[in-house]
């Protein structure tokens, strides 16, 4: 299927690893010319080169935090109108005890969940509003809509987030600026393997036993994790023309653990 949006101009901000990599990378197979972006310059390097090879298109990043007005400048520099703006970051430390949770922590939540996300549209709505095209996609997480204590830093900031967007999509809909929302479960990237590492210290189990146990905790009805590219696939297509008459949905892809009737 081709999705209509060859030669687009694109930002995935935070795109090294995981589900914003793979989104890049299922854009870069669209022919939409990308450019990526995440604070570390060696996986971002490979990660580019990796797209590059894949997809056989060239594709640029720069270094920068959005989560900073610095890095988010940075980032728009390198290219300042986007048809097409993807945005994610690294799952947030769990919680295990909310005393724990300090003011610091709530303010690198909010920079990097909600307002560098918020900030990165602000300055692209307008462009892509005269252009009467463009295609905004956050992939948050499950928790913005299912609260759960350890994920504390992880759903609040999105659920604002969520909010924001979906505020903002009605209003732009009409301009064919169309936004919605991934909200992933849980699938095997570095940022999750990275997470089960730092947040369980003195943990000698492995990395499959851990998974193990979530799946069973959750009870993910499609027995195992997901892959980074069945987010990919999704926010490539939330980008392309089909999507112009689906405006502020969140869809979760979670292997089936939160679903409704309607
Ligand atoms: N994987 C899961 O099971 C899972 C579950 C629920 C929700 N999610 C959500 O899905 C999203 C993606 O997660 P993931 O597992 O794909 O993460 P990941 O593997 O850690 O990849 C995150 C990417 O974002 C970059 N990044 C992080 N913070 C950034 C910042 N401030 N500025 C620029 N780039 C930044 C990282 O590179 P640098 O570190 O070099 O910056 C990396 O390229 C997150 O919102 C996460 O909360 C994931």
């Amino acid at each position: 299927m081709d999705l209509g949006i060859r030669g687009r101009k694109a930002i995935v901000a935070g795109a090294s690893a995981g589900l914003g990599k793979s989104s890049a990378l299922a854009l870069a197979r669209e022919g939409v010319e990308v450019l990526i972006s995440a604070r570390n310059k060696d996986r971002l390097v490979a990660a580019a080169a990796e797209i590059e090879d894949k997809a056989k298109i060239p594709v640029k990043w720069v270094v920068a935090d959005h989560s900073t007005p610095e890095g988010r400048a940075r980032l728009l520099a390198s290219l300042p109108e986007p048809d097409i703006l993807v945005i994610t970051c690294s799952p947030p430390k769990w919680t295990p005890d909310f005393r724990e949770v300090t003011v610091d922590d709530w303010q690198q939540a909010l920079a990097t969940g909600m307002i560098g996300p918020i900030e990165l549209m602000k300055s692209t709505i307008d462009g892509m509003r005269s252009r009467k095209w463009g295609r905004i996609v956050n992939i948050m997480t499950l928790a913005a809509r299912a609260p759960i204590d350890f994920r504390l830093l992880s759903g609040p900031p999105r659920s604002g987030l969520a909010n924001y967007t979906v505020a903002m999509a009605r209003s732009l809909a009409k301009d064919n600026v169309i936004l919605n929302n991934i909200l992933p479960g849980m699938h095997h990237t570095g940022g999750i393997r990275d997470r089960f590492r730092a947040d369980r210290p003195g943990n000698t189990d492995s990395y499959e036993a851990e998974v193990q146990k979530i799946i069973d905790i959750l009870r993910i009805p499609a027995g195992r994790f997901g892959e980074a590219d069945d987010v990919g696939a999704f926010c490539a297509l939330f980008c392309s023309e089909f999507a112009n008459y689906t405006i502020g949905q969140s869809l979760i892809i979670d292997g089936g653990v939160h679903n409704s009737l309607f």
